[in-house]
């Protein structure tokens, strides 16, 4: 077989994406599968360069990993001629420097979201990047969870009739870290580290909105800081002063309304971290990380609201689960194989930094649409 060895930099892998999603079920995932197959018959092999800030972290992973090839010298690792991606998976606020130093060094680029912190920035980095002739893309892995796989396969397939409404729920409860340790890192609740819930989780949803349903017109939304204090890695208190809940209303084209609730201090009572109902005139659905359920008009039961006497009916039952019929695979590896396509044949490929800088627009139109107490349009973007 003819391997065709690509190297790629990937910086923040001693991070929780970084290692567990994008090494580990990605990269390593693709080279124990024996490569990335072409269509020309040749196998994409790719070549990982670990880069972060810390020698023994990094060579704790990369001994683990059975990889030679890793360093903390960004600048360096850039300028090796067989690297051809820069991969970001640093804390957000550090990812603009690293992504404008990998485009001047002429690199291909794929990172996580948010892009920037700021819609300018972001702005700012796209048109550098297409400026500089470079490919690019941008981490959209919701789009790829087995359950929104299939509602978007209801969308396709007509099933919902004209589109009404979506309600989305998503969050779990994040310890405080002071009798259990937290679950997230602490800068995620840390405004000046560039933490808060709306620019993590706002580019996420309009994604998968824009993707799924249709463009994102409005947004409306209010961003709280529920819970103060918390305690960070090495057991100091310290100020909670990013937002960790989220109420947002968007308008999308075709009079569809969404509503998503996203937080950090809220209880789990549904079946799964991410669910979001889907309400249409033919059909209704509500898709999790997993499952997808749907119940179609024509077995829709008939509630009538009685508060004298307790219902008989046990409404959750009333669904019916949508088959998976096929297999899915990691969708942060599925996104990678794009990406990786991309670069190397030239696939077809959309999710690239204009998209990410239409996310963290909604997410600083959210934040100001909360500061300021008022529904926001969302422009289009000036290239
Ligand atoms: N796609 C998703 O579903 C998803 C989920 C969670 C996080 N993320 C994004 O991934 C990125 C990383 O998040 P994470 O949860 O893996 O964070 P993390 O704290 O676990 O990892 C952060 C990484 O950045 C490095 N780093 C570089 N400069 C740093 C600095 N000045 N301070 C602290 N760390 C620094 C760390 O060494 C580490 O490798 C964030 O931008 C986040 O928004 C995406």
């Amino acid at each position: 077989m003819d391997r065709t060895p690509l190297g790629i930099v990937l910086n923040g892998v001693t991070g929780r994406m970084g290692l567990r999603q994008h090494l580990i079920r990605s990269i390593l995932a693709i080279r124990a599968d024996g490569g990335l197959p072409l269509r020309d018959g040749r196998v994409l092999w790719p070549e990982p360069v670990l880069v972060g800030r810390s020698e023994a972290k990094l060579r704790a992973i990369a001994d683990e990993h059975g990889l030679t090839d890793w360093t903390t010298d960004l600048e360096g690792a850039l300028a090796r001629p067989d690297v051809q991606v820069y991969f970001d998976a640093q804390v957000t606020s550090a990812r603009v420097k690293a992504l404008r130093t990998a485009i001047e060094a002429g690199k291909h680029i794929y990172t996580e979201k948010p892009v920037a912190e700021s819609l300018s920035e972001a702005i700012d980095l796209a048109r550098t990047a297409d400026e500089a002739g470079i490919k690019h893309g941008v981490v959209q892995d919701k789009l790829y969870l087995p359950g929104l796989q299939k509602l978007l396969r209801l969308v396709r397939g007509g099933f919902f009739g004209r589109i009404l409404s979506v309600r989305g729920e998503f969050g779990y409860w994040v310890f405080e870290g002071d009798w259990q340790a937290a679950q997230r890192p602490s800068w995620n609740y840390r405004a000046a580290d560039g933490g808060g819930i709306t620019l993590d989780m706002f580019p996420h949803w309009h994604y998968v909105l824009e993707q799924i349903f249709a463009p994102v017109r409005a947004v409306t939304a209010r961003s709280v800081t529920h819970v103060d204090r918390r305690w960070d890695e090495s057991g100091e208190p310290y100020a909670a002063t990013a937002d960790d809940a989220v109420y947002g209303l968007f308008e999308l084209d075709g009079g569809i309304v969404a509503q998503i609730n996203s937080s950090w201090a809220v209880r789990v009572n549904r079946d799964e971290l991410v669910e979001f109902q889907v309400d249409g005139t033919e059909g209704s659905a509500v898709a999790g990380l997993h499952h997808c359920r749907i119940q179609p008009r024509a077995a829709t039961p008939k509630p009538v609201w009685d508060p004298d006497v307790p219902t008989g009916q046990r409404f959750r039952d009333q669904w019916q689960q949508v088959p998976d019929n096929e297999v899915f695979v990691n969708g942060f590896r599925a996104q990678w194989e794009q990406f990786l396509r991309y670069v190397a044949e030239d696939a077809p490929y959309t999710g690239d930094l204009w998209a990410g800088a239409r996310g963290v627009q909604v997410a600083e139109l959210g934040l100001q649409s909360s500061n300021e107490g008022r529904r926001l349009e969302i422009p289009e973007l000036p290239r």
